[in-house]
């Protein structure tokens, strides 16, 4: 009797959706379910409590949370809060107290996805705020947001940080994995044990070459269980973790409001950018698993989410800033005769651009180094039956261009201040209406006037004296970033037959929030094979392999180590491309070339769409492989590779390998041998490489 009045209790509470994550037990609260997670949120009609988040069925924590965490869904700064607040607003009294209470609950649907949305008031002043919980149950994750509005006051209500979502972990001894990097060494994985006090990743300069926003959290002892997450934006950003006396962990991320302010006027809303969390008992690896999918078939925007992206070949390391036609046409022809699809233009086609001193703002074509314009290069690449790209870098200026001779206004800056040129440009303030319709135009020619197939978008500084002569002048960040996407958005839809590639001096601006309008991400200005190995794999934890752009590229350190085998090999790992210098290429290299890129299109479809797993570590040897197995697990493809191994003394007759994910009672062939899928996953399979920096690739087929 009592179960029935449960169950209908629940299905009351329930969405119209067929079989509801998100449930209601009356008088008790929320419980959040996806495939492996259970996300509880105590709630009694006035405030809601986040109580669990973590393995499901793990009832015993029950509905209350321990009293040394006062934490609320929403900590804000008002009452006795002392944790991590994710709203503090000053009312126009001066009052900076903010008391929240719980006016609605409801489930809604937000593009077929169930949605937990908790509506909130202030007890006196007109702010209202609504907290988003959208489930995504097949990848165990569920993605936080909120949305602030003053409702009707004709005060303003200006706000010093609001957050995206605060996340509430039981105690216990955390271990946190991260990014810790620089240019050059991008996607370095760390891992540090929390004690209590605040451990914060953030970028206070738009890049993210120190830290990015992607986060795994594991228990000392239980590398299984994890926690995971990832912040949807490309600007400032911040991920805190609180750890309290107790060990209870509270995590935060959302925009960075360091130097940040945010007004709203009466009517107005503000929404956060979205974060990801999620939690798999599978570890590092399951959670890589879900990000990349939730990225691949959530995110990704729509007109190439499922479609295999080129080889290409970009031209930056072969010719740099003196580029011309007949030079490029040369390197096309070699490209074409290799296989490559897309032909990339990079830096040093546009007006006055002789250098990295000057030209950035004159998004026309240099004459002096195309007489004829581009159209005639890109009509032979087209003949050639190849894609044409090209290379630009819109929200940046040269003092010496045309464009700041005009605006220099334009720039970002202080008055009476110094402003920093970084690589000899500043920041154009995109956070203006008219920079932002500056660059819609001078885009929009580009593209109509030009059959380009692909755009680079570059950004090869971060931001600093961001001076903004305008009402609320410390909105610059955030008002910078709207319209960024919100430029880029226009563009894909005006030209949504452009493929365009995100890149930031390497890969220093590489996250979610950038991944919803750019297709893939060019990973780092270091094409040193050894070195990639490293980068890649810390790429791929938190962003999946189709957008990982990877060129093979044996000439930029000139050791001869490096052999164009297993440079090719390494930038098979993701979105395969060539840097170097090809018409320089003999006979011989360029059989070697075509082969390999002849290997990467048969496979290609499994590395940038199947299920990756990182079978040995470079972190741990020196060695490394990866295998990528078909959705359907048809085809299985294991890159190996090694370093200098006469620095180990690894016994190379003993067999190391064993395979995960293949279908199990399947005979997978490989050269003629047939293997039971049992077999390649228990017992260990003879590491298949000999000597130093060589590489080998495997491609087992299920019979
Ligand atoms: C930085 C990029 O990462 C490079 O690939 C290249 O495009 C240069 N900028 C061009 O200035």
């Amino acid at each position: 009797m009592k179960l029935i009045a449960v169950f209908l209790l629940m299905t009351l509470c329930c969405s119209s959706f067929a079989q509801s994550n998100i449930t209601k037990t009356e008088g008790k609260g929320w419980t959040i379910t996806t495939e492996q997670s259970e996300y509880r949120i105590q709630s009694d009609g006035k405030q809601a409590v986040p109580v669990y988040y973590g393995p499901k069925d793990y009832g015993m924590f029950g509905w209350s949370q321990r009293r040394d965490f006062p934490v609320n869904e929403i900590p804000v700064r008002g009452g006795t809060a002392d944790k991590t607040p994710i709203l503090e607003a000053v009312y126009h009294d001066g009052v900076r107290d903010i008391e929240l209470t719980l006016n609605k609950e409801e489930i809604i649907d937000i593009d077929g996805r169930e949605t937990l949305k908790l509506t909130y008031s202030d007890s006196l002043y007109s702010l209202r705020v609504v907290s988003f919980t959208r489930v995504f149950p097949e990848y165990d994750v569920i993605e936080k947001w909120m949305e602030i509005e003053n409702v009707n006051s004709k005060h303003d209500i200006k706000f010093e940080n609001v957050k995206s979502g605060s996340m509430f972990l039981q105690s216990g001894q955390y271990i946190l994995t991260h990014h810790s990097s620089r240019w050059g060494c991008e996607f370095i994985l760390k891992s540090v044990e929390l004690s209590a006090g605040i451990k914060k990743i953030f970028s206070t300069n738009f890049q993210t070459f120190q830290n990015t926003p992607w986060f795994c959290l594991n228990k000392v002892g239980n590398e299984n269980g994890v926690w995971f997450g990832e912040l949807e934006y490309s600007g400032n950003w911040e991920i805190d973790f609180n750890m309290f006396n107790s060990g209870q962990l509270q995590v935060t991320g959302g925009i960075n409001f360091w130097d940040t302010d945010l007004t709203l006027t009466k009517g107005k809303k503000f929404t956060t950018p979205k974060i990801c969390m999620g939690y798999c008992d599978e570890g590092q690896e399951g959670a890589m698993h879900r990000l990349h999918s939730v990225i691949r078939n959530e995110k990704l925007p729509q007109n190439f989410r499922n479609v295999c992206r080129p080889v290409i070949y970009n031209s930056w390391y072969a010719t740099t800033f003196g580029v011309n036609e007949e030079q490029q046409l040369k390197l096309a022809e070699t490209a074409k005769e290799v296989g490559v699809e897309l032909f990339v233009i990079d830096d040093g086609w546009f007006k006055g651009r002789v250098n990295d001193q000057a030209g950035l703002g004159d998004w026309t074509v240099d004459r002096n180094k195309f007489p004829n314009g581009l159209n005639p290069l890109i009509d032979k690449i087209h003949q050639m039956g190849m894609m044409f790209g090209i290379w630009v870098e819109p929200e940046m200026v040269n003092p010496n261009s045309d464009l700041y001779r005009k605006h220099p206004e334009w720039a970002l800056h202080f008055p009476n201040r110094y402003s920093t040129k970084i690589r000899h440009q500043y920041m154009l303030n995109l956070a203006r209406e008219d920079v932002y319709q500056y660059l819609l135009e001078t885009m929009t020619d580009l593209l109509s006037n030009h059959k380009i197939d692909f755009i680079k978008w570059d950004r090869n500084r971060g931001i600093s004296q961001p001076g903004w002569d305008a009402q609320y002048p410390r909105e610059v960040r955030i008002r910078f970033i709207e319209n960024l996407y919100r430029l880029i958005d226009t563009l894909r839809e005006k030209f949504p037959n452009v493929i365009f590639e995100g890149c930031s001096g390497g890969g220093g601006r590489t996250d979610i929030g950038m991944l919803n309008y750019v297709d893939q991400i060019w990973t780092s200005d270091n094409t040193s094979p050894a070195d990639r190995l490293f980068i890649q794999y810390g790429y791929l934890s938190g962003w999946p392999a189709n957008t990982m752009v990877c060129w093979s590229n044996n000439d930029q350190y000139t050791e001869p180590k490096y052999s164009l085998e297993f440079s090719m090999d390494v930038a098979m790992q993701g979105v395969l491309g060539i840097a170097q210098n090809i018409s320089r290429w003999d006979t011989d290299t360029k059989g070697m070339a075509k082969k390999k890129i002849e290997e990467y299109k048969q496979i290609r479809n499994v590395i940038q769409n199947g299920t990756v797993h990182r079978l040995i570590s470079p972190y741990n040897q020196q060695r490394e492989a990866l295998e990528y197995v078909s959705q359907n697990k048809d085809t299985v493809v294991v890159l190996c590779y090694n370093f200098d191994i006469r620095m180990t003394d690894i016994n190379l007759d003993i067999p190391q390998l064993k395979l995960r994910g293949l279908e199990s009672g399947a005979t997978y062939t490989m050269g003629g041998t047939e293997y039971s899928s049992d077999a390649l996953m228990n017992s260990e399979f003879k590491w298949p490489v000999y000597g130093d920096f060589k590489s080998k690739v495997l491609i087992f087929t299920k019979k």
